[in-house]
């Protein structure tokens, strides 16, 4: 697995996993081909040995499909490359890549701390799985004072997701990481939303775990998962659980997501570009009461934004100043805007988001109004707006 060099990571995702050119023509296809196998054949059994001894001296190199293969190997190096990690491992999902870290590093009668603002379903696995196994879960908010009041002398790891899921909440990730070093906790973090120009590795946090599902495939026809490290021991956790647990993807899912990650600069660039555009018209209309958009000035964790971000993308909440009833016209009344639960793809999507999932969340505060996720994708952004324009006004 490779490390960024100092040429741009854009270059590198349009020269990465090409074909190698054969042998004797000399000639190759552009991409590398999707490798579908379960089985390694060898010529001899010592070319198997030759491939044990290297495999066991650590080299990454394939000897059964379940642990990938060259497809796999190259989209991992693009991992790496966006989260300047020595480590990538691959999950079927963004959700089994959070439960592949919480599994890694936990053990029974460990104790682990979840920001408040992570990803609503981390609090599934606890409930089915990590309280089965002993492994007891607090959640409070990202802050080390309110943290600090949660420890316990089992607590080995903190969990947490910046910006939060639903309200976009900006953490301070370089402190949280000083607060997790100084505690001797394992600190890990969701970069979905972050991934290609927000780095929580470079800014203390030891591990991050992306669900390639939303921006990096961006076509919205796959699942996938990631959880990159720096560190050679929590990667040797990381990889005997991997391992263990039986984690793999398809060879053809891997493929697909290289093809996306290609063009992740420029269609994170477009998102975040309409993003704030839309934003910025939305702000100005009557009906919005608050806009939860960290790239936008009037953003609580703007200034957090400006400081540890080198980008954004289209990705957005806002709360209405109108009724539950006005708010779900609104949103059936959206054209443009499929509703749909995820975001990253190249199409714009819009969810009502259910008032419980905010419950407790101090970053919400007391208000009634409801809560609208807006995700904006490819489409041309006057389009955008104008549908925007149309469904405000059904509702006025
Ligand atoms: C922030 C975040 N993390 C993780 C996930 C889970 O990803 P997946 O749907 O691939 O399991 C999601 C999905 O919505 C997400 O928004």
């Amino acid at each position: 697995m490779s490390q960024s060099s100092k040429r741009h990571t854009n270059t590198f995702l349009q020269h990465a996993a090409m074909a190698p050119f054969d042998e004797v023509t000399g000639a190759a296809p552009v991409p590398l081909p999707s490798m579908r196998t379960s089985t390694v054949r060898f010529r001899n059994l010592e070319a198997l040995e030759g491939v044990a001894a290297q495999k066991k001296e650590g080299k990454r190199i394939f000897t059964y499909g379940r642990s990938g293969m060259d497809t796999h190997g190259a989209l991992e190096s693009i991992f790496c490359e966006l989260e300047t990690a020595k480590y990538a491992y691959l999950a079927s999902s963004g959700m089994a890549a959070i439960t592949l870290a919480f599994l890694s590093f936990l053990k029974q009668g460990d104790h682990v701390i979840v920001a408040d603002c992570s990803y609503g379903p981390v609090r599934r696995l606890d409930a089915a799985v990590l309280s089965r196994f002993g492994i007891k879960v607090s959640y409070c908010r990202a802050v080390p004072d309110v943290i600090k009041q949660n420890l316990t002398p089992q607590t080995r790891m903190l969990y947490v997701e910046s910006p939060g899921s639903l309200l976009l909440e900006m953490l301070d990730l370089p402190a949280l990481a000083q607060f997790a070093t100084e505690h001797n906790l394992i600190m890990a973090t969701d970069n979905t939303w972050g991934l290609g120009f927000y780095n929580p590795l470079e800014l203390g946090v030891d591990v991050s775990v992306v669900a390639g599902t939303k921006y990096l495939n961006g076509h919205s026809d796959l699942l996938l998962g990631a959880v990159m490290v720096n560190n050679d021991e929590l990667a040797a956790q990381l990889d005997s659980t991997h391992y263990a647990l039986g984690y793999s993807i398809s060879a053809d899912d891997a493929w697909l997501a290289i093809r996306g990650a290609r063009t992740l600069p420029l269609r994170l660039s477009q998102s975040a570009e309409s993003g704030l555009k839309v934003a910025k018209w939305l702000r100005e209309s009557p009906i919005v009461d608050k806009i939860y958009y960290p790239a936008l000035d009037s953003d609580d964790g703007h200034l957090l934004w400006k400081r540890d971000c080198k980008g954004s993308n289209g990705l957005m909440s806002i709360r209405l100043k109108t009724s539950h009833k006005n708010a779900r016209n609104f949103v059936n009344s959206l054209k443009l805007f499929g509703i749909g639960f995820s975001w990253g793809g190249f199409e714009s999507l819009v969810q009502l988001v259910d008032k419980a999932a905010l419950v407790p969340h101090e970053y919400w505060g007391n208000s009634d109004y409801p809560l609208v996720r807006l995700y904006v994708g490819l489409e041309h952004v006057d389009d955008l707006i104008a549908d925007l324009q149309q469904a405000i006004t059904t509702i006025s």
